[in-house]
Parts: C-alpha cells; structure tokens; sequence
C-alpha cells in the first residue's frame, strides 16, 4: 500500500538487504531497518518491529533465508528453525512458514540453500499478498450487499491491526476495506485502540487515515454500546490461529467483540488466510498456546507529548503488577462467517473442509 507517494510492502529485499518497518514506531516515525542477522530477525519478530499472523511469518521465512548465508549446514538449518520458533507461541503462521522452508532447504545440498531460500522466502511473500487480495474481493462483496440494504457509509469496527502492516500488503481483515473503499463504496471504520500495544490507535487508525478512509478510533470498551445503537453493520476482525472446527484465536479482547456482536445481532466475520488455519488444533480454547506479554506492556503507554518528544508513560502504581495475556479464544459459534482466499465458509469443520479438502490434517 501507499505511504505519501511510494509503494511499500511491510517487507521487502533491497539490493540483497531484507528490510522492514520498525512498527513499534509508528504512527509518529516512519522507519526502516535492515536485518542482517538471525538474531536481528528473530529479535523483529520477539519484540514486534514486525507482528501480525502473516508478516510473521513472512520475516520468519526471510529470517531462515538469512540463517542460510550465515551457516548452511544442516545444523545451521535445524538452529535457525528452533530459534525463530522460539519468539511468539500463537501466531501458527510462524510454524507453518518454518516447516515450508524446511522441506525447501532441507534435501538442498548446502552450496544451494542461501539462493534458494531467498526464493521461497519471496514467495511465501508473494503469495501472502495474492490470498489477502483474493479475502478482500470475497469481503467485498459482503460489504457491497450490506450497502446495497442501508443507505449511508457501511460501519465496519475492527479489532488490533489485521491492516497491510499485519501482512506483506493489503492485510486481512483490512483487504475488504480498502477493496470496498477503491469500489467508491462508502465505508467508515470503528477502529479499536486494543489495549495493551493499541494497534488500533497506533497502527489500524494510522493506515486508516494514510489511505483517507473514514474512521474514528473508539476505547476497547465502546464497541458493544455502539451496537446496541445501530451505529456498527458489520465487524471484521483478523485470526492468530483458527481450529479446523472454526474456533478464532486473536487479539485479547476480540471474543468479548463477538460475544457482543451476537447479542446485537451484528454479523461478526473473521478474515482468514489459509495458512493460519490450524488443521492439527480443534478446541482452541483447550489448545492453543496464549502468548503472555511483559506486564509492562499494560503498565505502560506510549505516545507524543504536546512538544512532539516520543515517550512511554506509566499508568498505575509503581508497585501494581500487571498481567498481559495477549491473545483470546472465539468460539465457531459466535463467528457469522470466515473470509478465506477461497471464499466465505461458515465457521465448522465441514466448511473448512470444503474449501480446502487438500490441507485437511495436514
Ligand atoms: O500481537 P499482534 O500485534 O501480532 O497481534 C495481531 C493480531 O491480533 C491480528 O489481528 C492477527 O495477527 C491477524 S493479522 C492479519
């Protein structure tokens, strides 16, 4: 997507160098940074200059391919792997990304690994930005049938940041969005700050006005008043890891979205790559593995002063101890539908199954 004048990716290669956006910088600086290391990638990856389920595992696969001009060997290989493994436990487009360049690069003999994982890297990149572009025509076409029933903007509220900087380009729940806003449908988005990080406000609210797309950011604990008054359509939300019975792992705070969401009879969709499903997973509350954060994640807020200076800020007493599990469990239940590259599929086995009979356990 656009940044001013220039087309970026969250991710790319320059002259040899992989590079990103330092994200924990945004809104107020836009910064670039080279990795050049494992331990730069993975370090990224841990302390979230890149996040997102897909972009993760898109530096993930670029970070492999890097490990791979620092050392070779089959040992270098299995090495890389466990330590990119090692930064965050929910997104499942970290392991998937992992075990495809393992089966790349592992019958590769040494000499052929580096170029080769360049290449597969690329693609996994590449193929990130066809599916989240494919989501976004199947949501489109949700939104133009809410719009064709309403008149005024279609209201959309989303949750954290599932925009072109969770992915390499278009992002997931965001893809609709911006299809439905380039359509000339009139769309206006309820952005979530979603607290600890606020991706929303930080993130979310800085894509939104980046491309002008009508929005207003709104506390974690708006939305359900929202709903009860008519002013949400629809809610789309993006997916750390979803069960191949539908359940959605995000974002900490998404499922009291969609609890709400039901009470108010507000459909509530999940966009969702297939490289997030979880084919191994069932009950995503009972297994699958919740990130906590440092607490001073929740102690803490960054943001400007009034002289522009970037600053982190303490919110509670010193001696008040946080906690900060980062993600939460939908159930399918609560889920009107799934965006997948595919197209929509309510939130069961059976549907999962249908669209993608070829992954099925997997
Ligand atoms: O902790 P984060 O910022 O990595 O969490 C991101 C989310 O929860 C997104 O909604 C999810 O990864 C989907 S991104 C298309």
């Amino acid at each position: 997507m656009k940044v001013g004048s220039t087309q970026y990716r969250s991710i790319w290669v320059e002259d040899g160098a992989v590079r990103i956006i330092d994200q924990t910088r945004l809104p107020h600086e836009f910064c670039v940074v080279t990795l050049d290391t494992t331990a730069q990638a993975a370090t990224a990856i841990r302390d979230m200059w890149v996040r997102g389920a897909p972009l993760i595992g898109a530096t993930a696969a670029y970070g492999m391919a890097i490990a791979m001009r620092e050392d070779a060997s089959d040992a270098g290989l299995k090495r890389a792997h466990d330590v990119l493994m090692q930064t965050r436990p929910t997104a499942v487009n970290l392991r998937w990304a992992l075990e495809d360049m393992l089966a790349h690069l592992a019958p590769l003999s040494p000499a052929d690994r580096a170029d080769a994982a360049m290449a597969r890297a690329a693609a996994v990149a590449d193929e990130d930005v066809a599916i989240n572009a494919a989501i976004g025509d199947h949501g489109l076409a949700v939104i133009r049938a809410i719009a064709a029933r309403k008149s005024g903007p279609v209201n959309i509220l989303t949750h954290c940041n599932a925009g072109w900087l969770a992915t390499v380009d278009w992002g997931t729940a965001t893809a609709p969005i911006y299809k439905a806003h380039q359509a000339g449908i009139a769309v206006h988005v309820w952005v979530d700050e979603t607290r600890p990080r606020n991706q929303g406000a930080h993130l979310t609210a800085w894509e939104m006005a980046s491309h002008g797309i009508a929005h207003h950011l709104i506390t974690d604990n708006a939305g359900g008043h929202l709903m009860q008054h008519g002013q949400v359509d629809m809610v789309i939300v993006g997916t750390d890891r979803t069960t191949a019975r539908g359940d959605v792992c995000n974002k900490i705070g998404t499922y009291l979205k969609a609890l709400a969401a039901q009470d108010n009879k507000v459909p509530f969709y999940v966009a969702l790559p297939s490289p997030t499903i979880d084919w191994r997973a069932q009950d995503g509350v009972a297994e699958i593995p919740i990130e906590e954060r440092a607490g001073d994640e929740v102690s803490f807020v960054q943001g400007k002063l009034a002289d522009g200076t970037v600053t982190r800020l303490r919110i509670s007493p010193d001696a008040t101890p946080a906690a900060n599990p980062a993600f939460d469990v939908t159930p399918a239940r609560l889920v009107t539908g799934l965006i997948t590259e595919r197209g929509l599929t309510p939130a069961t086995a059976a549907g999962l199954a249908a669209l993608f009979p070829e992954r099925v356990g997997s």
